[in-house]
């Protein structure tokens, strides 16, 4: 197995009768595990942040469907358990699709298969990230040096294998390529500052911490390769939700000409949806913007603009590299 892929930190881990997870919102400083015994608690993780990233929180949200089975024996009941998961976290469609699969497990075998199917999804999930990552290599020049921006976290931490966007650069990193990426802090949760330094210095890849707001004069400035992010939910016309700040970083890319590619599985596609317009966007706690460190940075009495994610329209997207290949349109 890839050396990228024997990780010294296991983001989930099921137990048997509960879900070991990382608790991400303590990284980089402290690296303390919390145990869900139950599917209420892994609801709790999804929506605290402890666990999350799309494909993430889809695998969390299946083994949670195996936990709910342990507790409630009415069919009804856990069905409905089963749908309190899948709406833990609204946009990122990977939720959705693992429970949905969990759901028709259970109606067309019953229990007993639960489990199966959700080790499926963790496995498939790993070799997504690898069918990606190798996609991903088939659009890059042959150079002697890269740099590359990426955007919120979209690694190991995010996935059960080497990751999406993440992946790519991972993969790049162990032909024994020199490449520099410049993570973004991904305000206001800090995914790219918290999590993506600490995956990448974990991996050996030299990373530079950048603000958000300095993406543009960076690519302005100096020579970018490419921009690689993930993505939460694509629809048929391209468009895609992905953290907030991906569409400025899109927009920026397009000005100074600079390929933009989003790394997703296929697990990340609706097509079921026309249009981004249709994305169910999360709005965060202001607290997320007033505070910092737990301390008051701006008055508690203002409004706030707290999007978790916006939508890149799908024109300003490069190419989509799924595990399927290198493609100018979302389809699976
Ligand atoms: O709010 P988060 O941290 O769950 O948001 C994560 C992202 O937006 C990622 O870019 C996306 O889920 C892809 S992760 C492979």
């Amino acid at each position: 197995m890839s050396t990228l892929l024997q990780l010294n930190f296991k983001p989930l881990e099921y137990t048997g009768n509960s879900l070991r997870l990382l608790d991400q919102r303590l990284l980089p400083t402290q690296e303390v595990y919390v145990e869900c015994k139950s599917a209420d608690s892994v609801i709790e993780a999804i929506q605290l942040m402890i666990i999350r990233g799309a494909p993430m929180i889809g695998i969390a949200g299946a083994w949670a469907c195996c936990l709910a089975s342990q507790e409630i024996k009415d069919l009804s009941k856990l069905l409905e358990k089963f749908e309190q998961i899948k709406a833990a976290r609204p946009t990122a469609v990977n939720l959705m699709k693992a429970i949905e699969r969990m759901k028709n497990t259970l109606e067309s075998n019953g229990i007993s298969l639960l489990e199966a199917e959700a080790q499926k999804i963790t496995d498939e999930d790993v070799q997504m990230c690898l069918s990606m990552a190798s996609h991903g290599l088939t659009i890059l020049p042959n150079k002697a040096e890269y740099s590359f921006i990426t955007h919120c976290n979209t690694g190991s931490l995010a996935t059960a294998g080497l990751g999406t966007a993440l992946g790519v650069l991972k993969l790049l990193h162990q032909q024994n390529k020199k490449l520099r990426v410049y993570a973004t802090e991904t305000r206001p949760y800090l995914q790219g500052a918290r999590l993506t330094t600490w995956e990448l210095n974990k991996c050996g890849i030299p990373v530079t911490l950048m603000p958000d707001s300095a993406a543009a004069f960076l690519m302005k400035t100096q020579k970018i390769d490419a921009v690689f992010v993930g993505a939460d939910r694509i629809v048929a016309n391209g468009d895609t939700a992905n953290k907030i700040g991906t569409y400025a970083l899109a927009l920026a890319a397009r000005a100074n000409q600079i390929p933009f590619y989003v790394v997703a599985p296929s697990t990340s596609i609706d097509l079921s949806l026309e249009s981004g317009k249709q994305i169910e966007i999360e709005q965060r706690a202001k607290q997320e913007l007033i505070e910092f460190n737990g301390k008051l940075i701006a008055p508690e009495s203002i409004d706030c603009f707290n999007p978790g994610f916006d939508i890149t329209p799908g024109e300003l997207i490069t190419a989509f590299i799924t595990e399927h290949g290198v493609k100018t349109k979302p389809n699976l």
